[in-house]
């Protein structure tokens, strides 16, 4: 069972930013789960909501901010006691450095409040541009997302990220739309549902794994993958099953 961590190491680091995708890969997680969305001109940056108030010490729009701009931005700044700084990072410096390690990553398409134009096709541009085909998954809450990635770049796997209380015959589903993985909420997930997906041949990547309780089940159901904010802590544990 795999272990991303969600936007980095967020558990004890500010999430998706440098310093907890680093720690994630201290953490040795076997990979790392990460937002996208768009600045107003045009570059794919790495932060999970529309908007930087919560994360930042800035107020609007991702999608009114330059990526100059935004990255003046202290996306540490509700971390803490705020006093250090971590700029957004933009989605090509993540790549240039995950590419030396030997993490996957799974790029969250964040398109179900602003559907961002060519956010699919610039993502896919940055992870061809590094070399990184071998090592990512494509994920979207918006599966217009999912079918747009699959039409420009087919051979790379597909999660269908799903709220709860998730799908019923999910691994028929996701395998008749062609895609790979099935992302549901823990909440949402059993032993029956996950034999289900593998039956059809569909990997189980859960989110968000954050109690040993969750941990233990998921890996006695067999899941492939799990998404939690503290890599530190399943990384052992998992290990020690
Ligand atoms: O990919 C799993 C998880 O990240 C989805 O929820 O809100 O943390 O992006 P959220
Ligand atoms: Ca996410």
């Amino acid at each position: 069972m795999k272990i991303y961590a969600h936007r980095g190491a967020c558990g004890f680091f500010p999430e998706n930013t440098m310093l907890a995708f680093h720690k994630a890969l201290e953490a040795n997680s076997d990979g790392i789960e990460l937002d996208v969305q768009l600045t107003r001109d045009g570059h794919v940056v790495i932060i999970h909501d529309e908007t930087v108030e919560r994360t930042t010490d800035g107020t609007g729009r991702v999608i009114d901010y330059t990526l100059a701009e935004l990255q003046k931005l202290n996306a540490a700044a509700h971390w803490g006691d705020g006093s250090a700084f971590h700029a957004i990072p933009s989605f090509e410096e993540y790549c240039s450095w995950v590419a030396s390690t030997p993490l996957i990553t799974n790029i969250e398409i964040k398109s179900s409040v602003i559907y961002y134009p060519e956010l699919e096709k610039k993502t896919l541009a940055l992870i061809k541009a590094h070399h990184l085909e071998g090592r990512v998954l494509i994920s979207s809450f918006n599966h217009l997302s999912l079918i747009e990635s699959k039409r420009l770049a087919p051979a790379l796997p597909c999660g269908v990220l799903v709220p709860n209380p998730g799908l019923v015959n999910a691994g028929y589903g996701i395998k008749h739309f062609g895609f790979e993985y099935y992302h549901p909420a823990y909440s949402s997930l059993d032993e029956e549902k996950v034999a289900e997906c593998h039956r059809h041949g569909i990997g189980v990547n859960v989110w968000t794994v954050n109690t040993m309780e969750a941990l233990e089940n998921c890996y006695r159901w067999g899941c492939d993958g799990i998404f939690t904010n503290y890599p530190e802590v399943a990384r052992p544990y998992v290990d020690s099953l």
